[in-house]
């Protein structure tokens, strides 16, 4: 780590000792897999989206890395253990034994009631986990993304916004269009606790072919997938960019999407975000990414002069 550079930052009012963790869904799904977590050098952690009951997910093959490093296709169709596995987790998880880690805990209800019911069980343990409301999975078949849907998800939150009651967070999809980001910004700032958005999902329902066998590279869904890694960057520091601009003073944006490196790092704290999460990258190269990649945004840091994170975020200039 470059000396004299801070990569400490808060979310929803909670410190973290670095920027870095993971995006949910990569490794974070067994108790095995978060403990991993906990012994890398990320700065938090995320557990896999959970639904009320235990799924399996879809048939596999349900993810793959794409040829040249472009990123990658998955279509897990929401494998997890069941809330009350991670519910247990976070009555389990010792803060003082964690690296000072905050934990966020995903929930992704197949209904607004599963979400209510599920929030309820965690109020009634009351808990300092940050519960973080994914409305973005494009993988569940039957089931569209809540967040295209801005009546379905302003109705959602005003459900949910009030019975979680702390600062909490949603996963957003990604965003194509500026009127799209106008409506969601404005639905968002009606709600008060609604602490941050994380931007972005995977860019769903993408399709990979392979030349020689002729044959799409996951099962389900007849190939189609949700897209991330580097082919993404773009769009998550636009949504990042865009929501950091439209969200009131207060709210902030957790940027995923592309990191590779630390210089897709670097563009996602100029382009507004708060922490920064890993998928691809975290899932091909293992927990080693955190280390590595905290180094690499370090040394950009210290050559550019900047100390902390507050130094250059959201600061990203127009020529
Ligand atoms: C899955 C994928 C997502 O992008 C998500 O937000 C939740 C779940 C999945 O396929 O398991």
């Amino acid at each position: 780590m470059a000396a004299n550079v801070d990569l400490s930052t808060n979310v929803a009012g909670v410190k973290l000792p670095n920027l870095f963790y993971n995006a949910s869904g990569v490794m974070c799904q067994t108790e095995k897999e978060l403990n991993q977590l906990i012994e890398s050098d990320s700065g938090a952690l995320i557990t896999k989206s959970a639904t009320f009951l235990p799924r399996e997910g879809n048939p596999s093959p349900r993810y793959t890395a794409l040829p040249n490093g472009i990123g990658s296709i998955n279509s897990m169709g929401l494998p997890n253990e069941g809330y009350e596995y991670y519910l247990n987790f976070a009555k389990n998880y010792n803060y003082n034994n964690s690296k000072g880690k905050p934990l966020f805990i995903s929930l992704s209800g197949l209904s607004v009631q599963d979400n209510v019911n599920m929030i309820t069980a965690f109020n009634d343990a009351d808990l300092p986990c940050i519960l973080e409301v994914n409305f973005s999975c494009p993988n569940v078949p039957g089931k569209p993304q809540l967040g295209y849907d801005f009546e379905g998800m302003e109705n959602a939150l005003t459900v949910l916004a009030p019975l979680i009651k702390k600062p909490f967070g949603i996963k957003l999809p990604p965003y194509f269009d500026i009127a799209h980001f106008d409506i969601a910004a404005n639905i968002f700032n009606k709600f008060e606790n609604l602490a941050y958005v994380t931007c972005i999902n995977s860019v769903g329902n993408g399709l990979a072919i392979d030349v020689e066998t002729e044959q799409v590279l996951v099962k389900p869904k007849d190939g189609f997938g949700g897209l991330g890694g580097l082919m993404v960057l773009n769009t998550a520091l636009a949504n990042v960019n865009a929501f950091y601009r439209r969200l009131s003073p207060g709210k902030q944006v957790i940027g995923v999407g592309g990191v590779t490196s630390g210089k897709e790092a670097f563009m996602h704290v100029l382009a507004g975000a708060s922490a920064v999460q890993i998928g691809t990258t975290l899932k091909e190269e293992g927990e080693g990414c955190f280390t590595r990649i905290s180094k690499e945004l370090s040394e950009i840091m210290a050559s550019k002069g900047y100390k902390t994170l507050d130094d250059f975020r959201g600061k990203v200039k127009t020529p």
